[in-house]
């Protein structure tokens, strides 16, 4: 598993854990913290460096890749194109190169509802036209469309899942979202009550019912489970696809901040913003086929379940994992990571 150290690769990983896999978790730390591999045999490298991923499938017998490795950032996507197709590109055609010389051909990738574009209609179904707007999603698009390709001439299978808002934490509260910097609209919501900056809301004037962009929050905990599914169809003999996976249901960053309020009894200080530029005013998923195809049902579906999980990890771990290179100082004082890199 690539990026298995990183939010949702480690919660696929004790999913699939959980479910009696091996599990190799293959991550460069850039983004990915050690801990979150909760013990698991851990190789630490580089995915666009094709030696290092064939040793690790050989040596590990790997049968299946996930790969997650990938920066996430869609504003920086779009001012640092480069890093974006290096990294997510090159590492993923690097990964599959691997795969291809290893006779390794069973393939799960971490893909985007940023794939669509600025949606035509809602919800988002699969067939929805993909149009990506920023490089992010055209990076995540280009993998997919690599896809058939490697397997025709290898043989590699593959499902891509298209994740809408990942949110949430660990129900058991062992794994969480811990990311530098931080982005996302649900953990910048709690470290605000938690006395951090205030909540800048980037746009109250958005076509929506309060103003503000609709999402679809789904739990990293269903996400896991979407991927221990994507992997047992594959290992079923199932063709190649792609699925989104989502709740189905629309919030607005209003409703993220009023649940935050409940979940911690705390107030969330805001600040209006201007939009950031290439928001969507509203994306949410169609998971249909997901659910017909693969039996998904999201457990943990209410955002307030979500918040409340990803609470109870923020407020146990208000400094994240504190990895000895955090401790050292490299966290608030290490190289500019404004630009990425992210990791899954
Ligand atoms: N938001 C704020 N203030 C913040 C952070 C976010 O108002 O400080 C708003 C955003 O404008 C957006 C919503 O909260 O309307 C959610 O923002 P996130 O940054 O949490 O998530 P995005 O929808 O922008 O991005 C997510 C994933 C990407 C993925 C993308 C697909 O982070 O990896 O969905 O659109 F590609």
């Amino acid at each position: 598993m690539t990026g298995g150290a990183g939010y949702i690769g480690s919660h696929s990983a004790k999913a699939l854990r959980r479910t009696g896999h091996r599990v190799v978790i293959f991550d460069n730390l850039s983004a990915g913290h050690r801990e979150a591999a909760l013990g698991a045999p851990f190789i630490e490298g580089e995915v666009r460096d094709v030696d290092a991923v064939r040793r690790a499938i050989r040596e590990s017998g790997a049968e299946a890749v996930m790969h997650f490795a990938a920066w996430l950032d869609v504003a920086a996507s779009v001012r640092d194109p480069v890093g974006y197709y290096r990294h997510n590109v090159v590492g993923a055609l690097a990964t599959l190169e691997a795969m291809a010389a290893e006779a390794c051909r069973q393939f799960v990738f971490s893909s985007s509802c940023a794939v669509y574009g600025e949606p035509l209609e809602l919800p988002l179904g699969e067939t929805h036209p993909t149009r990506p707007v920023s490089a992010y999603g055209q990076t995540k698009l280009a993998v997919e469309q690599a896809l058939p390709h490697f397997e025709r001439a290898y043989g590699i299978r593959s499902v891509s899942l298209r994740y809408f808002n990942a949110a949430g934490a660990d129900p058991d509260g062992e794994l969480g979202e811990d990311h530098t910097p931080e982005i996302h609209a649900v953990p910048r919501a709690l470290g605000a009550a938690q006395g951090g900056p205030p909540f800048e809301i980037f746009g109250e004037d958005y076509p929506t019912p309060d103003g503000t962009c609709l999402r679809d929050y789904v739990h990293v905990a269903d996400l896991a489970d979407a991927h221990v599914r994507a992997l047992h169809h594959l290992q079923g003999g199932a063709a190649s696809t792609a699925y989104n996976v989502g709740t189905e249901r629309p919030s607005s960053v209003r409703d993220v901040l009023a649940a935050v309020e409940r979940v911690t009894g705390r107030a969330v200080p805001t600040r209006d913003a201007p939009r950031r530029p290439g928001d969507p005013a509203a994306l949410y998923a169609s998971a249909a086929r997901i659910r017909e195809e693969l039996g998904w049902v999201p457990a943990r579906p209410a955002l307030e379940t979500i918040v409340a999980d990803a609470w109870r990890w923020h407020a146990a771990h208000p400094r994240g994992f504190e990895t000895p290179r955090h401790r050292a100082g490299l966290r608030d004082g290490g190289p500019d990571m404004a630009a990425g890199p992210g990791g899954r």
